[in-house]
């Protein structure tokens, strides 16, 4: 009898331990409105951070929508990977990986702001882009995978989940801590052989030494997700650009990490976003994006260019100087 009660007693615990964890957490966001350096580019002025999924109101039609949608952004691979139960679209990462806990923690590539800025104009497609389209984006880049019909279950419930999420934020506001954190650009080129160094002292006991992450017990998804090789994003994806992924790693790299006690220096944040956007990934053809390049940011690794400057400068920097030709060309 006692027995076959103590695992369920522990499952009770472990579940209100992590309720508990999720309030703290809470807390300690709304209380720390300000980070170290200047990387927010937010108007509204306190830091925004995403309430947590228990929260999601159960039992009515929109909310189960939501959680579904929450599920599938925590536990991507399970339902839409390789071995996926709802349809074999994508890697087997999960959007969760790079959206730190689901889409919910200040500087951690959030989706606070997501809801109240689309649709919205992109200059990459050079068109305006609904949530639709930008999940789309992540999964065809991100996740080296293949659109979602926007009919599909799937793609409602994780815009249900993204909009229960941002339905407290203005329309067209754009609150501080959310997207990608922007990180200032250093004076010279992001050094691969550097970076190697940062990657082998500080990313490799997880992330491994050939960047192939580690799989999960039953190869659904993984306990460390890839950085580089098959399984991982692709050449058109958002990280693979290096200001995107050094701001997103200086800022939550190592895991446990975050924008009050980064554990990297800036430039090993560049360093490091140079070695591991050096090394082998699978390729997306890239022809159609930025028809406009005069719109085309500085650190895009794929030519034409507005100026004369080669792509091993685009790609590693150093950026200051294109960026100078850019304004002085009137851009
Ligand atoms: C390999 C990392 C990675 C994975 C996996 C990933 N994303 Fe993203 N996502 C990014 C990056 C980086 C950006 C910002 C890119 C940029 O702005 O250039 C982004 C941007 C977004 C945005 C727009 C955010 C904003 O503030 O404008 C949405 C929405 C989004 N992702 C949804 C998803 C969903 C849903 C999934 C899973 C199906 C997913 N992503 C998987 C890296 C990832
Ligand atoms: C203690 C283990 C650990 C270490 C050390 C670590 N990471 Fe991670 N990393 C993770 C985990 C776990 C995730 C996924 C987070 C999640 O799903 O909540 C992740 C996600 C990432 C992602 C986004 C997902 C992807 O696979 O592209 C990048 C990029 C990344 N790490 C880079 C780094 C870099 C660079 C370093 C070294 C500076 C580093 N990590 C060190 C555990 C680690």
């Amino acid at each position: 009898m006692r027995q076959s009660w103590f695992p369920f007693l522990l499952g009770l615990l472990f579940l209100v331990a992590i309720i508990q964890q999720g309030n703290t957490l809470g807390r300690q966001m709304t209380e720390n409105n300000s980070s170290p350096e200047p990387v927010a580019t937010g108007n509204s002025g306190t830091l925004w951070h995403g309430t947590n999924h228990l929260q999601i109101p159960f039992g009515t039609a929109q909310g189960n929508l939501a959680w579904y949608g929450y599920e599938l952004i925590a536990n991507t691979s399970f339902y839409l990977g390789p071995k996926g139960t709802a349809g074999q679209i994508s890697n087997a990462m999960n959007c969760q990986n790079c959206h730190l806990g689901a889409g919910t923690l200040p500087f951690a590539n959030n989706f606070g702001k997501v809801y109240a800025t689309y649709p919205q104009f992109r200059s990459r497609s050079n068109k305006v882009q609904s949530i639709y389209g930008r999940i789309n984006d992540c999964l065809e880049r991100s996740m080296n995978g293949k659109l979602l019909d926007t009919a599909s279950l799937e793609i409602r419930a994780m815009y249900a989940y993204i909009q229960w999420l941002g339905q407290d934020v203005p329309k067209g506001n754009n609150p501080a801590g959310t997207g990608v954190p922007k990180l200032e650009y250093i004076n010279r080129a992001a050094s691969p052989d550097e970076g190697k160094k940062v990657y082998v002292a500080t990313c490799q006991s997880c992330h491994g030494a050939n960047g192939q992450g580690q799989p999960n017990v039953g190869g659904t998804g993984y306990i460390y997700p890839p950085l580089w090789g098959a399984g991982s994003y692709n050449d058109g994806a958002g990280l693979y650009r290096l200001s995107s992924f050094a701001g997103f790693v200086k800022y939550n790299m190592p895991f446990g990490a975050d924008y009050n006690k980064p554990q990297l220096t800036t430039e090993e944040a560049w360093d490091v976003a140079a070695f591991v956007n050096s090394q082998p990934r699978p390729h997306k053809d890239q022809s159609m994006d930025w028809k406009n390049i005069r719109l085309k940011p500085a650190d895009v690794p794929f030519g034409p260019y507005p100026d004369s400057f080669s792509t091993q400068q685009h790609k590693y920097g150093p950026y200051k100087p294109i960026i100078e030709a850019a304004k002085r060309r009137g851009n």
